[in-house]
């Protein structure tokens, strides 16, 4: 493996691909359908409004604003209403959604309750907010600091972990009492669906569309990167209630992706997603995307291996710190975790811990560590069958044996932004 994150490698060196669950999964034979009626239009094409009228359905939102991919629109958002000095909280910022946040000179507050913070701690919905520290963050900073609160459902970066209809609800009425906008980073709301209906009580009834209608029902708006619950390769979109913040996304839209029916995409693009929309709010496709990634989890924790409870959504999430205690957290046990696992069995997964989310120290020193120290293993969306999934969890079950030998890491180069991405490494001696 060269010396570089494991988006470094080629993808033809890679035996598992688990890197990422955005974008890689095969679509249906009714999405390639779709993406033959595409209606490539330059404005206006009937592909866009089929896309719009299916977004609207499900979010209820009023303004459909296509984007190339999720940042896209991230950034979008945070260009018309984030400014410098201010504070957005959100239970965890996914990296591009806090470096988007950070790019406006703004902060990005991750206020997840603190049973989040713990991989061992097994609750039905560790993505929620602490509305306390919400309510305590916006007394603190001002309410005319705090442009929007944000929910990343599921919470990615927080190990996969669902956020509760209630949470969301008392979330809610916290951005009431202060007058806030709610935005929902909406990447995996299907799969945040389907755990509201298997683990809430009242939902047990309601389809997953149901439920989606009702969360959504509680926003303002949504970013969307149709690579993840759109089941579509590329796209994204941003959705809004607010028609003079969707007035200047659109115009930003046509400087950096293009006019506003098809927002850097091309008209197949917009059919897939609109089918992918539907598709993944079947239950049938929702349990066995559930099952699979806890059948994963099921297996490595039954060996002894520490990861993240419960199983997230999309993927499963190895405890590095507690697997590595030897190796602090500056000097990468997580991403030495992932280059091992592909140097034993040719398994890509992906670092996320303070790689991605420490931060520097401006004197030189060691970096300041993330708060978990994880590897994820990210389940593409209709691709692997369970002796991929056996074969994975044979290697993940190898390297946690032999634990012990693995050891630091040190970044050689690294970009001031989203660093993980590029950056390369070198052994310790
Ligand atoms: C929670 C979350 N938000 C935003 C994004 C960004 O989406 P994209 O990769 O389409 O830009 C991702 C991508 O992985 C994500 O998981």
């Amino acid at each position: 493996m060269r010396d570089t994150t494991c988006s470094g490698l080629h993808a033809t060196e890679v035996i598992i691909d688990l890197l990422t669950d955005s974008g890689t999964g095969a679509m249906s034979a009714e999405q390639w359908a779709g993406m033959m009626r595409g209606d490539e239009s330059y404005a206006g094409s009937r592909s866009f409004f089929r896309f719009e009228s299916v977004v609207k359905d499900i979010t209820g939102f009023d303004q459909v604003i296509p984007t190339h991919q999720g940042r896209a629109a991230e950034k979008i958002l945070f260009s018309v209403a984030v400014k410098d000095g201010d504070v957005v909280p959100n239970n965890t910022h996914f990296d591009t959604t806090r470096a988007n946040v950070e790019y406006q000179g703004a902060e990005a507050r991750d206020l997840v309750i603190a049973e989040g913070r713990d991989p061992s701690v097994i609750l039905p919905f560790k993505g929620n907010m602490d509305t306390e520290a919400l309510r305590a963050t916006i007394e603190e900073v001002g309410a005319d600091r705090i442009p929007m609160v944000m929910l990343t459902v599921t919470n990615n970066s927080g190990g996969g972990q669902p956020v509760s209809m209630e949470n969301v609800r008392a979330v809610r009425a916290v951005c009431d009492e202060y007058g806030l906008p709610l935005i929902f980073d909406a990447c995996r709301f299907a799969e945040n669906a389907w755990f509201v209906k298997i683990r809430e009580d009242g939902y047990e009834d309601k389809t997953p569309k149901e439920i989606a209608q009702e969360m959504f029902s509680y926003g303002d708006g949504a970013t969307m990167s149709a690579k993840k619950d759109g089941l579509a390769n590329i796209g994204g979109f941003l959705a809004l209630n607010d028609t003079e913040w969707a007035l200047e996304a659109r115009n930003i839209l046509i400087l950096t992706e293009g006019f506003p029916t098809y927002g850097g995409l091309a008209g197949y693009d917009l059919e897939a997603i609109a089918v992918g929309l539907e598709e993944v709010l079947d239950e049938n496709y929702l349990r066995y995307r559930i099952r699979s990634t806890e059948y994963l989890a099921d297996k490595v924790h039954g060996a002894g291996v520490p990861i993240v409870l419960p199983a997230g959504g999309h993927a499963v999430y190895i405890d590095a710190a507690a697997m590595l205690p030897h190796i602090p957290p500056h000097e990468y046990p997580a991403q030495s975790l992932a280059i091992e696992l592909y140097r034993t069995g040719g398994v890509r997964g992906v670092e996320i811990g303070t790689v991605m989310f420490g931060t520097r120290d401006p004197d030189g020193g060691p970096d300041n560590p993330a708060a978990m120290e994880l590897v994820r293993l990210a389940i593409p969306r209709r691709m692997y069958t369970q002796s991929h999934i056996d074969y994975t969890a044979e290697v993940v079950i190898d390297v946690a044996g032999r634990s012990d030998e693995l050891a630091g890491y040190r970044i050689t180069e690294q970009a001031p932004w989203l660093r993980h991405f590029t950056c390369t490494f070198e052994p310790m001696a």
